[in-house]
């Protein structure tokens, strides 16, 4: 079982963005989608290229190094949905946006 983890505060992130933060320990992209939280992996199953680091469009983030792209909401990937990478569940409470870990 899983604890869902503090990210970062609901204003430290705009729609249309994404960054990097650690989860107990654990590096996590987060995404802003029409100010809904979305949570994978940060390091691209492809060769580990920063998803927090990559361009946000709608749901899709595109990898910084080769451009494979992602839906932030499922892990699929956008060309590919047979192609995942992990994503994590995420809630807001209050002014928070939380993670869940294991
Ligand atoms: S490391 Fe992400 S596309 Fe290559």
């Amino acid at each position: 079982m899983g604890q869902y983890k503090r990210a970062l505060g609901v204003s430290d992130l705009q729609p249309g963005h994404a960054v990097t933060v650690a989860v107990d320990g654990i590096e996590v992209a987060v995404f802003n989608v029409d100010g809904r939280f979305y949570a994978l992996q940060n390091a691209c199953p492809h060769r580990g290229g920063p998803l927090g680091d990559g361009d946000l469009e709608g749901s899709i983030v595109t990898c910084p190094w080769h451009g494979w792209e992602w839906d932030v909401t499922s892990g699929s990937g956008a060309e590919d949905a047979s192609v995942k990478t992990k994503a994590y569940q995420v809630k807001v409470e209050g002014d928070e946006v939380l993670v869940l870990v294991e």
